[in-house]
């Protein structure tokens, strides 16, 4: 196993005023994603055929969307703005409030539910929602801890979120495909447990055939 040294930050929400850090923050962001669903087709619920169409302005809108905190593994040597110092991400959406029952469904993508313009703020159990989406670590950083590292920035920053609401507990869920053990073993180490399953198809990718598959929600809370 390689030894990677890495840290974990956070990207800046990007602003209305385009400036040229912000142009080159989307580029590295598309990039990075666009890898990811070369790298690991099976594991998104999205293709590179989709997302690589889309424009601009849609990696912008995620890079200036309040309510998704995008998670970056640098190589502890160089600076976030480098390519090449990107070794894995993960985005957290949120907070929300919902019913705690109510699962993020596998069947679409779970950027509508967590948009900027997402008003809820009453809570009526005194538990914020937050979703984790988009876990990728490029292929030659894997074993390193940087999984279980991300995830734990995230779970952090969602307890420091509800703190600052007011709220006692947050809610974290997350989706993963039956078949992919690597990332099942990853969440079942960090604390996260199943709450449910569902069937759903995968978005177009290519001329490939498609089957329907199973999604396993899973949830963990931390407490404020
Ligand atoms: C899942 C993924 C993020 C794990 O990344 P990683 O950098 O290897 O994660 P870590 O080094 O922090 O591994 C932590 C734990 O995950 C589990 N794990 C990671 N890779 C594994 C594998 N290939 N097989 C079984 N378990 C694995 C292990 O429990 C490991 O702990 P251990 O090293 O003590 O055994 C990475 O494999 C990946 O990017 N996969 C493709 C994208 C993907 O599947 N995303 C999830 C979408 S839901």
């Amino acid at each position: 196993m390689a030894n990677i040294a890495f840290a974990i930050e956070t990207l800046p929400h990007i602003s209305e005023a385009h400036s040229e850090d912000d142009d080159a923050f989307v580029e590295l962001y598309r990039n990075f994603r666009l890898d990811a669903l070369q790298a690991d087709p099976d594991a998104f619920g999205s293709s590179y055929e989709e997302e690589s169409q889309r424009p601009r302005q849609f990696w912008r809108d995620r890079l200036a969307n309040p309510k998704a905190v995008h998670f970056i593994a640098r190589d502890a040597a160089q600076d976030v703005s480098c390519a090449d110092a990107w070794l894995g991400m993960i985005v957290l959406l949120g907070p929300k409030d919902m019913d705690t029952t109510e699962v993020v469904s596998a069947k679409g993508s779970p950027w509508p539910m967590f948009g900027a313009n997402d008003e809820s703020t009453e809570s009526h159990t005194g538990v914020a929602t937050y979703h984790i989406t988009g876990t990728f670590n490029k292929p030659s950083a894997r074993g390193n801890g940087i999984g279980v590292a991300l995830l734990k920035a995230a779970l952090g920053y969602a307890a420091d979120g509800c703190a600052e609401l007011g709220r006692k507990q947050a809610r974290v869920t997350l989706t993963v495909d039956q078949i992919n053990e690597a990332a099942t073993k990853l969440y079942e180490k960090v604390g996260f447990y199943q709450v449910g399953e569902e069937w759903y198809t995968p978005r177009p990718r290519g001329m490939e055939e498609q089957w329907d598959r199973l999604a396993v929600h899973y949830e963990m809370r931390a407490t404020v």
